[in-house]
């Protein structure tokens, strides 16, 4: 080994050893004729002196270096002076005075700081990765992943689950988010499709007798990116024979619990997880992925509309919509600028408008008179009224009532986006809480508008209430089906439902679906071939790992603890990917361009051409 000790590793008690340390220039300072260098290696910083009589050499070497030069350092551990202690570093109470140095390697001038936590554009740090993974931030959160990653290794090895490999060139299906294709070659034509996850390999090893698997899958999916979502994301996939919602719930719940205690001991977590219901949490906070942090719980107004004149609420009943708000507590503060900004929110989540009311004063809302009561629809009800609306929202004087009026979907979004933004605004949401909760009875299928036919609102191998079952043909909308999610922080943590087993469930849901036996048999017929053999009863779930990663991390964004994640538009910065390739290998593969992608490929050589310094674009 070219150290003996991790820079980060040192402490009071290594005092009069010497050592041999190698890691980056952290940061270099001159002082007093000495010069002291933060060097930093995996485990952390520390600092080592150089002294211009006791070590020339070293001391020379060292007032050359530069920030992320790479070095070995010889020296001896000794306490720092009294009064020069760092309290803030796990090493601040040593130093390592230097007797020789070396240069291991040189560095150019990063193109942003490695030793601060400053603000680098997506695409500079991107392009970078190597260089952005080396910040504090970061190597941390990777560091944590791993955590997260042998925490579920361990707990599924200990819950006797084994881990098993399926295959990622798979067969394309009709259902679900766009696949990621790759051409065959030596079956000219054919393609096969990335996993958007290893659902039919799961299932199958249950009919296999696997009893319980699981597996650290990568999945891929081309769909829309987000700050969640990302074109290819990790699962604990997890899958159980002989079991029911109850127990797969249960192991998750178990997992979360405990896996916060290891790597996350500061958050405070619900025990036991709140179970809701979708349409509970539908009608209560207009999401199925809540944030339960704090309150703002919506309230259903409707019978209210026909004690007043407004056509807003009216019109909305009569149309077969509600009428549904929240009080925001302490929201009287909200000056007129705010409460703008708040229809705009409304607006730009689908609501023509908001109805938004301040209460004045404090203490209960009795005896409210109209003097209190600040609104622009504060005339279409008389202040008893509007106070009984109050009420129903559990608000008091020094309150705000944010109402929207019109179709569920259309109130559940817009409140849910309201619910967010007040609690944003006003800082209700405590970062050291993680309230997980799951959300169950989710409907079977959802009216596909575009496509004009039901798709499954989980997956296809969701069972369905086996109660429901006869509403299959005639109302799928109000099947239930047995999918769950796990939530967290008004986020989807993880996904699953107990699946179908029977052959001939399978294949009705199919048709619900609208695929025809044919079909149903050329892109599942393996599928239904394995159940005709004893396949057990069975059902899984898959935690997203990225995000779970991010809610330990405190990350809003998922590239955050990711090594090297895509961009928004789904590319790799620093090596270019996606990237033509040769006509040769398109050949290989019987692929011929059509003009769209000849046409952007001219104009995208076009504009290398014009680029200074083009040549050494990443990728090249
Ligand atoms: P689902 O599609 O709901 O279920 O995915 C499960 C979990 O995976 C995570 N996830 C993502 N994370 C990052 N980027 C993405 N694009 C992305 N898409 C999904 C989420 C989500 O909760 N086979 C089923 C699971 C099952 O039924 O057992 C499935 O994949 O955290």
């Amino acid at each position: 080994m070219l150290k003996t000790h991790g820079c980060g590793d040192l402490r009071a008690e290594h005092a009069d050893q010497q050592v041999t340390l190698a890691g980056w220039v952290h940061r270099r300072r001159d002082h007093g004729g000495l010069v002291f260098i933060d060097l930093r290696d995996s485990t952390g910083l520390v600092q080592v002196v150089f002294h211009p009589d006791r070590a020339p050499v070293a001391f020379a070497i060292a007032s050359e270096a530069r920030s992320e030069y790479v070095l070995q350092i010889v020296g001896v551990v000794q306490p720092r002076r009294d009064g020069t202690e760092n309290a803030e570093l796990p090493t601040g109470a040593i130093e390592v005075q230097a007797s020789r140095a070396d240069v291991l390697n040189a560095s150019e001038t990063p193109p942003f700081p490695i030793n601060i936590d400053s603000n680098v554009d997506e695409l500079t740090r991107l392009r970078y990765r190597y260089l952005d993974l080396r910040r504090e931030r970061m190597a941390r959160n990777l560091r944590l992943r791993h955590r997260v990653v042998k925490f579920m290794r361990d707990f599924m090895d200990a819950e006797r689950f084994i881990e098993v490999e399926t295959p990622v060139l798979n067969l394309a299906t009709p259902e679900g988010a766009r696949d990621y294709l790759v051409p065959s070659r030596v079956h000219p034509g054919s393609f096969y499709a990335l996993p958007q996850s290893p659902q039919q390999w799961k299932q199958l090893l249950m009919v296999a007798g696997v009893d319980r698997y699981f597996q650290i899958a990568r999945c891929y999916r081309d769909e829309d990116l987000r700050g969640d979502r990302q074109p290819e994301f990790t699962q604990l996939d997890i899958e159980m024979a002989f079991v029911e919602e109850q127990d797969i719930l249960d192991l998750t719940e178990r997992l979360y619990t405990e896996m916060a205690s290891e790597v996350g001991p500061q958050f405070t977590l619900p025990s036991p997880f709140p179970r809701l219901t979708y349409s509970a949490a539908m009608e209560r906070y207009g999401s199925d992925k809540p944030d339960l942090r704090y309150g703002l719980e919506l309230h259903d107004l409707s019978k209210f509309a026909a004690q007043g004149e407004f056509r807003v609420f009216t019109q909305a009943v009569e149309d077969r919509g509600r009428v549904r708000g929240f009080a925001v507590p302490g929201g009287a503060d909200i000056a007129r600028r705010g409460l703008d900004a708040l229809t705009e929110v409304a607006k730009a989540a689908g609501a023509s408008g908001l109805v938004w009311v301040q209460f004045a004063g404090e203490g209960p809302l009795d005896a409210l008179t109209a003097e209190e009561i600040k609104s622009p629809a504060a005339r279409f009800f008389t202040p008893d009224v509007w106070a009984a609306i109050g009420m129903e929202c559990g608000a008091n004087r020094g309150d705000l009532l944010l109402i929207a009026a019109g179709a569920d979907e259309l109130t559940s979004k817009v409140l849910d986006t309201l619910r967010r933004q007040v609690a944003d605004e006003r800082g209700l949401a405590d970062p050291n809480t993680l309230a997980f909760a799951f959300i169950t009875e989710f409907p079977a299928f959802e009216w596909d508008a575009e496509d004009g036919r039901w798709s499954a609102v989980h997956h296809l191998f969701t069972s369905p209430f086996l109660e429901d079952l006869p509403l299959l043909a005639s109302d799928p909308g109000s099947v239930r089906s047995h999918a769950y999610d796990l939530v967290c922080n008004g986020q989807e943590i993880a996904s699953g439902s107990i699946r179908i087993h029977s052959r001939d469930v399978q294949i009705q849901v199919l048709e619900t679906l609208g695929l025809t036996l044919d079909e149903a048999s050329e892109k599942f017929g393996h599928m239904l071939e394995a159940f005709r053999y004893g396949a057990p009863p069975h059902g899984g779930i898959a935690p997203g790992i990225d995000r779970t990663v991010a809610l330990f991390a405190g990350e809003r964004d998922i590239r955050e603890v990711i090594a090297f994640p895509k961009t928004k538009s789904a590319g790799d910065p620093m090596t270019g990917a996606p990237a033509p390739v040769a006509e040769r290998q398109l050949r290989d593969v019987h692929i011929r361009l059509d003009e769209v992608a000849e046409e952007t490929l001219r104009a995208a050589a076009a504009t290398l051409d014009a680029t200074p310094g083009a040549a050494d674009a990443p990728g090249t």
